[in-house]
């Protein structure tokens, strides 16, 4: 797995803000169970699980740091690695996926040159399989932050994130090509 630092480069120790986890500690000490609402509160002030917070953790609630790594890596919800600046989604539930999702994420994969869950090295994108994006008549279905795009093919998956690349870069063109498509949710 390819795993993208952020531009600045990985938190060094003494930078690494601990108010947070702190704060969660305190807020969940004594209470049995509370592995999992660590984490996610972790996970919700951070955007994933720094290491330097799960250490944190497991020394707060007096558990192996191998414990905590083992249940972070479980559950599918939780990021062991921060998330790029644009996270791409490209939903696989059933009707996504008989509608074509694999070879989207195909194409995408390899338009991005990353696979599921992974960063682009430059951080600008994040790419996650996710289940039911709750737009199912438009399958197959991606979004690019909080725009969705529907009735995919791979090319114009891949349309969508040059577009959407090229109004990033500032030329401002194809934007309105891809928020079209979001609008009608149409084929061409
Ligand atoms: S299955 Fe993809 S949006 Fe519902």
């Amino acid at each position: 797995m390819t795993v993208a630092e952020s531009p600045a480069g990985p938190a060094t120790e003494a930078a690494f803000d601990y108010g947070p986890v702190d704060e969660l500690l305190s807020k969940y000490r004594g209470i049995k169970g509370s592995l999992i609402p660590l984490l996610q509160g972790t996970q919700a002030a951070y955007g994933y699980l720094p290491k330097e917070a799960m250490v944190r953790i497991a020394q707060g609630i007096g558990e192996p740091l191998s414990s905590i790594f083992g249940v972070a890596t479980f559950y599918a919800q939780f990021r062991l690695i921060p998330r790029a600046r644009n996270v791409v989604r490209i939903c696989h539930g059933t009707a996504c996926h008989v509608s074509g999702a694999p070879l989207v994420s195909l194409e995408v994969e390899k338009h991005l040159g990353i696979q599921d869950g992974e960063n682009t090295e430059d951080m600008l994108y994040t790419l996650e399989s996710v289940a039911c994006l709750g737009a199912c008549g438009m399958a197959p279905v991606m979004m690019i932050n909080d725009r969705t795009y529907g009735k995919l093919t791979p090319d114009k998956a891949v349309g969508a994130l040059k577009d959407f690349s090229a109004a990033e870069a500032g030329s401002g063109n194809g934007a309105g090509k891809a928020e079209a498509q979001e609008a009608s949710g149409e084929e061409e």
